[in-house]
């Protein structure tokens, strides 16, 4: 089957908020959807994160699976015993591992793609067009020896994920192997990675989940499988947890949560570093103090670790090249803005049709104190979408 020469949509990415994009449109009722993606198969949450402890309560899972119509019907006419009913079994008040996460994105896709409303492309979109008419040419690059296809669209949204972000370090490369934050966060293939006989000693930088989580795997791999295993922590600030108010939560997208907060709690606060398990094989790097300290405390402490791995947040993934009548975009001069769901160039003019979703393009909130955070997780994207999607 080709795709339709023209479609109400153009969704680009199958992770958790394409897919959250996709059920909310077709709840919208806007007509055929054009979804693309390589692989179809929950994006990196499947890929990568399947061993990772939620940081959100299975109830949130759950919400979003039910959260629109069309994923509904696909629950209700999924064969049970099934990725949702295994869900449904586990305390709704308690985290889960991110794989029953991944399954129920993987079963909830898998029945969208077979709607008669949604045509799913295996593919990437390399590049998209948008015209004097306000409609996008989007161009396909088909896995599955499609070759290439074009399909144009008045709505174009892009949810197309980030991945680790690496920053440079004031010491030469040469000295330490970079380890993929990645590999850190799935202690099957870190186990595999890191050698069991030889010391090792790794850097990582970070006090966010990720890093938390990169130090709860290594202490475990230090204490089970490499007894070589010593760990330097570079952290630059305390430790900052998620605080449940009254009705809201304070740090809600920034806080530790979950496992990883127990673990922060229980072991890694200076008051507990000295005595505990994971005292015995992580050496803390105080670089607060500003850029100056920091460095030194790199150029002081870096030279002796065989391993380097950065837990300093996530950074978009490469987007389509996107052109106006055939002119390049520069994607420094879009601005994102969550108010709408869409984009603005530089003279702060409403970008007609272009949209996003998801962890490269999540929601601005701001909380009863005045912080400003992101919105990321399974459910914040729905919320947002529920707001925005009906005006796109
Ligand atoms: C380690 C980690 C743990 C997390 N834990 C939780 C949690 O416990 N609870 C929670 O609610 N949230 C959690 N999140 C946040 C968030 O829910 C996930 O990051 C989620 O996977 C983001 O989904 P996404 O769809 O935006 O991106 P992705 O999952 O990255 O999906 C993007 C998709 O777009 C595709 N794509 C990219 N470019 C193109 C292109 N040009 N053409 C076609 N396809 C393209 C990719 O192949 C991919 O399939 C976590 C995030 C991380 C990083
Ligand atoms: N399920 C889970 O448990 C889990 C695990 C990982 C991630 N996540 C989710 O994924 C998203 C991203 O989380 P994240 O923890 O990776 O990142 P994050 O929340 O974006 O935080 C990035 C952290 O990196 C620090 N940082 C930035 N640049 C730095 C540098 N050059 N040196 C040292 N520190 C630096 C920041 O500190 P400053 O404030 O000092 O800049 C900040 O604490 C979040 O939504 C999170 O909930 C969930």
């Amino acid at each position: 089957m080709t795709p339709p020469k023209r479609c109400a949509a153009v969704v680009v990415g199958a992770g958790p908020a394409g897919l959250a994009v996709v059920g909310n449109l077709l709840e919208n009722q806007l007509g055929k959807i054009v979804w693309i993606d390589p692989y179809f198969q929950a994006g990196r949450l499947n890929r990568k994160y399947r061993e990772v402890p939620s940081n959100t309560k299975v109830a949130l899972f759950q919400a979003f699976a039910t959260a629109t119509q069309p994923f509904r019907s696909v629950i209700s006419s999924t064969r049970v015993p099934n990725a949702f009913t295994t869900m449904a079994k586990l305390d709704q008040e308690k985290t889960c591992h991110l794989h029953h996460a991944a399954d129920v994105v993987r079963a909830l896709t898998d029945g969208i793609v077979k709607m008669d409303q949604v045509y799913a492309c295996r593919g990437r979109v390399s590049a998209a067009n948008l015209d004097h008419t306000r409609s996008w040419t989007v161009r396909i690059q088909g896995l599955d020896s499609q070759g290439e296809t074009e399909v144009s669209t008045p709505r174009l949204i892009l949810c197309t994920g980030s991945s680790p972000t690496e920053v440079p370090v004031p010491v030469s490369d040469g000295s330490f192997k970079r380890l993929d934050l990645d590999i850190v966060l799935k202690p099957s293939e870190l186990a595999s990675t890191i050698p069991r006989s030889s010391p090792s000693t790794i850097a990582v930088v970070g006090a966010s989940h990720s890093a938390i989580l990169a130090l709860l795997n290594l202490v475990d791999l230090a204490r089970t499988s490499h007894p070589h295993v010593h760990i330097k922590w570079f952290t630059r600030h305390p430790l900052r947890y998620a605080e449940y108010m009254d009705g809201w939560i304070l740090r809600d997208n920034t806080g530790l949560k979950g496992r990883a907060a127990d673990f922060a709690r229980q072991q890694l606060e200076d008051s507990a570093l000295s005595t505990s398990e994971a005292g015995r094989v992580i050496t803390k790097i105080d670089c607060s103090g500003g850029p100056e300290k920091e460095t030194a405390q790199y150029r002081r402490h870096l030279p002796s670790c065989s391993y380097l791995v950065q837990a300093v947040g996530y950074t978009r993934d490469p987007l389509p090249d996107l052109l106006l009548d055939g002119v390049a975009l520069s994607l420094d001069s879009l601005n994102w803005d969550s108010s709408f769901g869409g984009f603005t160039d530089r003279n702060g003019r409403v970008i007609p049709g272009l949209h996003g979703a998801g962890i490269a393009f999540p929601e601005r909130v701001v909380d009863p104190y005045g912080n400003v955070e992101h919105a990321v997780g399974f459910f914040k994207f729905m919320k947002f979408l529920k707001r925005v999607s009906p005006q796109w």
